[in-house]
């Protein structure tokens, strides 16, 4: 294991002050509303359980498991649903909630999917976000932190579905994925 990290990009007592201060957003922003907050699988596991246990108004917690069909492990945008939502989202407030933000070709889809079911409002909130990575423009209402476009894991970011019980923001070391 550690000779697999390469560095710690984001050490835990950051993502955790992160997430209260996210939430503290929300708490705000949401008053008096009820919310639905929706995690994508799998990867967003660790900061919808967090986000939840630091929001103060009264949630409900769905998920939604997507795959991008294509070649390669490159998003291709075009998602197949592998799990739906148990809610009927028509006039909810929904939060979707995401580890990361990196071409942001699946958040695209998804957004255009959870729109066309006519909620009261859809907005983002993303632990992380590539900026240089991004292909399609979006409008991303809470974001935790901007990275660098690097191959992050950890708080629920895998690769090859290992390291997402990491409890920090880690980057990997390339011999791991075939560098040097
Ligand atoms: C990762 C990540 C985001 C998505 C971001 O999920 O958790 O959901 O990719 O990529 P994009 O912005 O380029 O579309 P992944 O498909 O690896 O599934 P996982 O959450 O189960 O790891
Ligand atoms: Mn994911
Ligand atoms: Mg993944």
């Amino acid at each position: 294991m550690g000779r697999d990290l390469a560095s710690v990009l984001i050490p835990e007592e950051d993502l955790q002050a992160k997430v209260k201060e996210l939430a503290g957003q929300i708490d705000v922003d949401y008053a008096g509303h009820e919310l639905l907050i929706v995690g994508v699988l799998k990867g967003a596991v660790m900061v919808m359980a967090d986000l939840a246990r630091a929001l103060h108004i009264p949630v409900q917690m769905d998920w939604m498991a997507v795959s991008s069909y294509g070649a390669g492990t490159k998003s291709s945008g075009v998602v197949r649903v592998l799990k739906d939502l148990d809610t009927d989202i028509e006039g909810r407030h929904v939060l979707v909630v995401e580890d990361i933000i990196d071409s942001g070709l699946t958040l695209s889809w998804l957004l255009n999917n959870l729109r066309s079911r006519n909620p009261a409002s859809v907005e983002i909130c993303t632990l992380l976000r590539k900026p240089d990575a991004l292909k399609v423009p979006m409008d991303v209402r809470y974001v935790g932190f901007d990275i660098p476009n690097e191959f992050v894991i950890g708080f629920g970011l895998d690769y090859a579905e290992r390291y997402r019980n990491l409890p920090f923001i880690g980057t990997l070391a390339p011999h791991v994925y075939g560098g040097e």
